[in-house]
């Protein structure tokens, strides 16, 4: 019987479990660490090769993530399902398994071709689990020649994967800040973009449309001051004209104002300006179901701007005779869901690029009905909230941001959800009197 180590004593143990620490804290390239673990067990327990594959973040898949040359060309590419195969069920049950001889005949192995089980003898498979107990993949060791693996050959295999448990959580984590980090910047740089071209076209509206109007106004008020005693008559049509223009100055500079912040939301508060926004949309069914949900005013915003957008896609794509828009409130969140019947398509498919460029700067935003204090929606010629393909990426960063996120869920032909969730901090205790 050859032990792991082949005559290994404490020393070399803890020679390798030194080692291990050193790669595992050279940086938090979660792919390179894993590579340079593969690497170093297969080194220093002489056995062939050495694959760690990871659990996802759904809990039921592991994927191979780390393996000694030439598997480590595959890396990313095998996927088991946990309970299948031999390391499915490592993962499982939370215990190693040993296979000395015959892989074929044990009722756990699956046979990958890739991974060409036929070259190889002997194997251990161990769990990956971090100090505080959660499992996060699975490490097995490979031998062409036929190795009976001892007890504390694969004592040493679990205390490597201990350590390496506690890297990849730790790695994790870090890929995870750096990505909210990455969605952070880019979304400031949206947000700037943004607000250019909302200050573009603010300025746009009252150099075309307020300021002429403006003008006019003068002129007539100008002719009615000259004819008030020659012609009274004609000085009373001019005001006519005067406060008929200055009544649409009036309802222009509201519209311009509207596309900034929905002014609805101050005047009425968020579920009833949901409803009048389903309302918005005449050629559409929507049925609207809204909590009346107390929340900060950028969260308001930030639901209501989602709303627009996700009603705009309905009305834009999806051919739908019915749409659902529901706000709920379970405990520490807010949800709000838009749902519709329509044509449906594929999430997966839609890539994070804009598939236009923004619209150029100036270029006018057409206004609602008058009076309505909102930017026109449902009506074909639908006000850009972001520029074209920007729609679903800005509800994500949006969501994101705000430490939520947002779910499209869709398919084609099965109708859309998309599924905003924010965080809600608890409501401040009332003081008591
Ligand atoms: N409710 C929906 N029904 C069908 N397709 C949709 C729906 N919402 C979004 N889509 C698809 O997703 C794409 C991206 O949407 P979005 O990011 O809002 O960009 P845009 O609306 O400017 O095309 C749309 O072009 C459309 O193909
Ligand atoms: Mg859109």
């Amino acid at each position: 019987m050859t032990p792991l180590l082949g005559g290994a004593d404490a020393e070399r143990e803890a020679r390798l479990l030194s080692r291990v620490i050193d790669t595992i804290s050279a940086g938090f390239d979660l792919d390179r660490m894993l590579q340079g673990v593969a690497a170093l067990v297969t080194e220093t327990t002489e056995t062939d090769v050495c694959f760690v594959h990871l659990l996802d973040d759904d809990g039921r898949t592991l994927r191979l993530r780390g393996a000694t040359p030439p598997f480590d060309e595959l890396v990313g590419t095998i996927e088991l399902a946990v309970g299948e195969g031999v390391s499915g069920w490592v993962a499982d049950h939370g215990e190693p398994a040993v296979i000395v001889g015959d892989k074929t005949a044990d009722p756990r192995y699956r046979y990958i071709p890739a991974l060409r089980g036929e070259d190889y003898t002997s194997m251990v498979s161990v769990p990956v689990v971090t100090p505080l107990g959660h499992l996060v993949g699975v490490l097995n060791v490979h031998t062409k020649a036929r190795r009976e693996f001892t007890e504390p050959d694969v004592d040493l295999l679990r205390s490597v994967a201990g350590l390496v448990a506690g890297a990849i959580e730790n790695a994790r984590l870090h890929q995870r800040l750096a990505e909210r980090e990455e969605a952070l910047e880019r979304f400031a740089e949206q947000t700037m973009e943004w607000q250019e071209h909302e200050r573009r076209r603010l300025a746009g509206e009252i150099h075309d449309g307020i300021s002429q109007r403006i003008v006019s106004l003068f002129f007539h008020l100008s002719a009615a001051a000259d004819a008030i005693d020659r012609d009274p008559a004609l000085a009373a049509e001019q005001v006519t004209k005067a406060q008929e223009l200055a009544a649409a100055a009036l309802d222009e500079t509201r519209l311009a104002i509207a596309g900034l912040r929905p002014p609805v939301l101050d005047d009425l508060g968020l579920a009833p300006s949901l409803a009048s926004l389903a309302h918005s949309f005449p050629q559409l069914d929507v049925r609207v179901d809204a909590a009346d949900v107390r929340m900060a005013e950028h969260l308001e915003t930030a639901v209501y701007r989602t709303a627009q957008e996700a009603l705009q896609n309905v009305a834009k794509h999806a051919s739908a005779s019915c749409a659902w828009l529901r706000l709920t409130a379970p405990p520490g969140r807010v949800v709000l869901e838009v749902a519709d019947d329509g044509t449906g398509f594929d999430p997966a498919a839609r890539t994070i690029a804009p598939s236009q460029p923004a619209p150029s700067p100036g270029q006018p935003v057409p206004a609602g009905p008058a009076g309505t204090g909102e930017p026109a929606a449902g009506n074909g010629d639908l006000p850009a909230l972001w520029p074209t393909g920007f729609g679903l990426t800005g509800m994500r960063e949006r969501a994101e941001l705000l430490g939520g996120k947002l779910d499209v869920i869709s398919a084609p032909g099965r109708g859309t959800t998309v599924r905003l969730t924010l965080p809600l901090p608890a409501a401040p205790t009332a003081p008591t009197p």
